[in-house]
């Protein structure tokens, strides 16, 4: 099984903490590691290599950590600009066998059973080597519109719905027909390609032509990457294939989205590990400090995320982690 890592973040949901150029995935918070170097890990043990298809800006970063890691057998797919994953994820298939298989994971995840993440795996893997795409289904906990749903009966998927309404999303939760999709999901090469083929013509043609010139040179030219038509992989292929398969998962996973799953990710991680956090300190009234160059107090304030980088200073109250996204592109515009 080859690993592909998708690691095309832009980093805008965790500012000041992360930004363009260290985007959440690269920020050493757990132990001193970080999501992507976890991710490696944890998916080491099933795969003989890795290719990580990742943002040009961040790709000396993202070596370095895999080396520090312990990766070898690494392929590095620099894109000069992002088209999101039905384009990653094509760019990595033309580069593989067509029988291998391929572990598709994003590099922002946290696992926090790692038993469970390879019993579910390998079941996956079984599903793949049959000719299936196969994702990893997650109970859904609430009614979220930034994540793909889908209606199952054992492993078989009835429909797949990326990103529904509010409504429906509330409707799908009531249900219990309905999992999330975990954005972690396993094919063969020839199979993944072959369905971008018949959904994503277009796609599929761009990306063969961008691959042909990385297998080549090493690099993608910015032209080549931009004639790739900009579509995720849930959107290009989940929802209208018809060899998805599930694997309905109870392993303990967040994909980090804001400050408040950041703030439960590295409660639970640090429970898991039992170990201390080296710059976080969660105090007892529910808030979390992230900042090291000088000591930050709170004293009478509950349910908030402090975060002390050279760039900015942040408060943030609890709660309102997806606006975000709003200031830090406000301080693009006006800084
Ligand atoms: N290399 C590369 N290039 N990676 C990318 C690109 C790109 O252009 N775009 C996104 N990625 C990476 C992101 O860094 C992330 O790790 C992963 O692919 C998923 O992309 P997101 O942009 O975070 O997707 P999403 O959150 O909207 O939705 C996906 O994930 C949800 C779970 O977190 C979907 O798969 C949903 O169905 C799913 O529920
Ligand atoms: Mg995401």
């Amino acid at each position: 099984m080859l690993h592909v890592l998708l690691c095309g973040g832009s980093g805008t949901r965790l500012w000041p903490l992360s930004n363009r150029q260290t985007p959440k995935q690269l920020l050493p918070l757990f132990d001193g590691q970080s999501l992507l170097q976890l991710t490696w890990q944890r998916n080491g043990t099933f795969c003989d290599g890795v290719v990580a298809v990742v943002n040009e800006q961040q790709a000396e970063m993202v070596t370095k950590q895999l080396q520090e890691a312990g990766a070898d057998n690494v392929q590095l797919m620099a894109e000069p600009v992002g088209r999101n994953t039905a384009a990653a994820i094509a760019l990595s298939a033309f580069t593989a066998d067509a029988e291998t298989i391929l572990l598709i994971t994003p590099a922002d995840h946290l696992i926090g059973t790692p038993d469970i993440y390879t019993d579910t795996i390998s079941k996956a893997a079984e599903l793949a080597a049959e000719g299936h795409l196969v994702t990893i289904g997650l109970q859904p906990a609430y009614p979220e519109t930034g994540y793909g749903y889908i209606q199952y009966a054992g492993h078989d998927v009835v429909r797949f719905t990326e990103k529904p309404n509010a409504v429906t999303a509330e409707a799908m939760l009531k249900s219990g027909d309905y999992l999330w999709n975990s954005g972690i999901f396993c094919g063969k090469a020839g199979v993944l390609l072959q369905q971008l083929q018949q959904y994503a013509p277009e796609i599929y043609y761009a990306a063969a032509e961008a691959a042909e010139i990385w297998k080549r040179t090493g690099s993608i030219p910015l032209p080549a990457m931009e004639a790739i038509p900009s579509d995720s992989i849930d959107y290009a292929v989940l929802e209208k294939s018809s060899i998805v398969k599930v694997v309905p998962s109870a392993m303990q996973w967040s994909d980090v989205g804001g400050y408040e799953a950041l703030a439960e990710a590295l409660a639970n991680h640090y429970r898991y590990s039992n170990n201390q956090a080296v710059f976080i300190e969660s105090d007892p009234v529910n808030s979390m400090v992230i900042g090291k160059d000088k000591l930050v107090a709170l004293v009478g304030v509950e349910n908030v995320v402090v975060v002390n980088t050279p760039e900015a200073l942040l408060i943030l109250q609890k709660g309102k982690g997806q606006e975000i996204k709003q200031l830090h592109q406000w301080v693009k515009e006006n800084r």
